[in-house]
């Protein structure tokens, strides 16, 4: 059976996991979680490509390479915030898109609970720490699914 393929974006600072406000993100390295998506995708015989950049540009070129992902699930961290570009880069290309977040952003500061990539989301997944992504994941087979079914 042809595997689905997930690009998996994780945005600035997300490198620093495990060492970083550990408080609000957790003691997980991002290798950590990356080995953790890497077996949980494995489960849902997904296909994945991980990608993390403190570079707005950057992660524009990734989502706009030509390359074909089926479905798209990012973090994209203070980008979040602030990024038309990265909301045009994605609309650009017509990819379904779940948007995570470690943290609850709608229960911290109040710049926080802004998010530009939400509405153009097929949905969000935030405040579950490292276990988001492993939800994500299994919106993201749920969502491949209902789409072959139609
Ligand atoms: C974050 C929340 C953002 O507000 C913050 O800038 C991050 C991480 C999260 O995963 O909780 O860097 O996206």
């Amino acid at each position: 059976m042809k595997k689905n393929k997930v690009l998996i974006i994780n945005g600035p600072n997300l490198h620093l996991l495990g060492k970083r406000e550990v408080n609000i993100y957790g003691k997980m390295s991002l290798k950590e979680l990356e080995k953790a998506i890497r077996k949980e995708a494995k489960k849902y015989n997904l296909n994945v490509d991980l990608f993390q950049s403190n570079s707005e540009g950057e992660i524009v070129n990734k989502i706009t390479s030509g390359k074909k992902w089926d479905i798209l699930i990012i973090n994209p961290a203070a980008y979040t915030h602030t990024s038309i570009a990265i909301r045009d880069a994605i609309l650009g290309v017509s990819i379904p898109t779940i948007e995570v977040h470690l943290s609850n952003i709608y229960s911290r500061e109040s710049f926080r609970k802004k998010s530009l990539i939400s509405d153009i989301a097929i949905g969000v997944i935030a405040g579950f720490g490292p276990r988001s992504y492993i939800l994500a994941l299994e919106a993201a087979k749920f969502y491949l699914h209902a789409k072959k079914d139609k």
